[in-house]
């Protein structure tokens, strides 16, 4: 029986995008994210909610590689992820979005957008193209010759999910949506 239970949550897993598996960290006295267990099948939207301080984005840190977990596993796409630089996570399909946006202030919206493009692209015209596909899809064209200081925040947001995007993730993943409704939603 057992035997078999462990086959069928091993099959589980490896069918899982995303697996997280008795994830903990503590920071001091503080257990910040205790014990936390989660799938997220592909092609579904999976929220992770809770009040303020909760773990959350202590959370998504590990999963994104910002910070390694104390104890637990990450496996996505069926391979083990704790522990790889935050590059590497990008590259096999996790995109994040950061709650205190982050954008290169100095540099133009779509130049913002074109370097999370160039992240499978190595052909800087390949990855205009593509950033300007996501700049109309998030109705942030027409501003994409703007520097993204200039930007208010709610744009600042959506120019955070574009850089996202824009990197093809298998996972895009964000903390509380503050962007528009009918935006693309995760
Ligand atoms: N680098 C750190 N060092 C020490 N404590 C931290 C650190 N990062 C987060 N914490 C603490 O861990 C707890 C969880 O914080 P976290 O930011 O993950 O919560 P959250 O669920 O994202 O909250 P919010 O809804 O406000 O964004 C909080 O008590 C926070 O003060
Ligand atoms: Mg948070």
């Amino acid at each position: 029986m057992a035997r078999r239970q462990a086959r069928r949550d091993g099959a589980a897993i490896m069918s899982a995008l995303l697996s997280i598996d008795a994830v903990s960290k503590r920071f001091r006295g503080l257990l910040a994210v205790d014990n936390v267990s989660f799938r997220v099948a592909q092609g579904s939207i999976f929220a992770v909610i809770g009040p303020n301080g909760a773990g959350k984005t202590t959370l998504f840190n590990i999963i994104a590689g910002m910070s390694a977990p104390d104890r637990g596993s990450i496996a996505f796409a069926g391979e083990r992820i704790e522990g790889l630089t935050p590059d590497e996570i990008c590259r096999r399909g996790i995109g994040r979005t950061f709650q205190l946006v982050r954008p290169f202030p100095a540099l133009s919206v779509e130049d913002n957008v074109a370097i999370g493009a160039m992240l499978h692209r190595h052909d800087p015209a390949l990855a205009r193209r593509r950033a300007h596909e996501v700049l109309k899809q998030l109705d942030l064209f027409g501003k994409r010759h703007q520097p993204a200081s200039a930007l208010t925040l709610p744009d600042r947001k959506r120019l955070e999910v574009a850089r996202a995007l824009a990197t093809d993730p298998k996972l895009p993943s964000s903390p509380r949506s503050t962007v528009r409704p009918g935006l693309p939603s995760f």
